[in-house]
């Protein structure tokens, strides 16, 4: 397989973020003093592969005007696609890259609203899938004791953990093979690029990502999510 230097990068930030119970979507809350985009951006842009990166807002986005991004001209671009679905989102950034872009390009897709990416997580993702045909995600195996419920919510089985593990983003792929692989799949249940890939038979690899990797996704989490930022800077 051929070795591919630069990345095309996706963030979907096209969500309304409705579990954070925000008049302001997640991705524009203020975390240690700046956008929660623009700690996802910084972690993304440090990586020398990540040169451009393809920004995918809703199309009524009236937040992204109100911060300056002036310092990012040279590395991102912008494109108010976003769709009604994160895959749709995905997919609508992956269109728009078509005319600039080989089907063995590597793509990698992150959630805008993962902040505190790690550097090392980050190169451990590009490396280990530099020479892999299919491509993979950041994930971890699952820690704790699993449940299912009933209907009451009341415990009907303990589901063994072993070979579980939790996805996270980013998630890299071929762009040919993405592409076609989120053409063909329905986006309900589609809720990471990798199961629309596994749709096609396939399968990704899984590379140990990391616990500080959160989604900000209820209230709590972005006073972890600066936590965890903190104790990234005394490092
Ligand atoms: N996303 C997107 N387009 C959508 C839905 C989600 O680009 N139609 C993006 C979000 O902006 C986020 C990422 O996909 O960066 C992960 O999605 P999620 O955490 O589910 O964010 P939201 O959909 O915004 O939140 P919620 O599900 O709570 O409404
Ligand atoms: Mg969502």
């Amino acid at each position: 397989m051929q070795q591919s230097t630069e990345c095309r990068v996706i963030i979907p930030a096209a969500g309304s973020g409705s579990r954070m119970q925000s008049e302001v979507p997640k991705q524009y809350l203020l975390l240690a003093g700046k956008p929660v985009l623009q700690h996802t951006l910084d972690a993304l842009l440090q990586h020398p592969a990540m040169r451009r990166v393809l920004l995918v807002l809703a199309p009524d986005d009236s937040h992204f005007d109100r911060f300056d991004w002036s310092t990012y001209a040279k590395s991102l671009v912008v494109a108010r696609i976003g769709g009604d679905s994160r895959a749709a989102s995905v997919r609508n950034g992956l269109r728009y890259l078509q005319p600039h872009t080989a089907d063995s390009d590597w793509v990698l897709v992150h959630d805008a609203a993962r902040p505190c990416l790690g550097q090392a997580e980050l190169q451990r993702l590009f490396a280990e899938l530099q020479p892999h045909p299919v491509g993979g995600i950041l994930a971890v195996p699952v820690a704790d004791t699993l449940k299912r419920a009933d209907s009451a919510q009341h415990i009907e089985a303990t589901v063994s953990r072993a070979h579980l593990w939790q996805a996270q983003t980013p998630q890299m792929f071929r762009y040919g093979l993405l592409l076609r692989a989120l053409q063909n799949a329905a986006d309900e249940g589609v809720t990471d690029e990798a199961s629309a890939v596994e749709q096609l038979g396939l399968h990704p690899a899984l590379v140990m990502g990391s616990a500080r990797n959160i989604k900000i996704t209820l209230p709590g989490d972005l006073p972890f999510a600066e936590w965890i930022l903190q104790q990234k800077e005394m490092r």
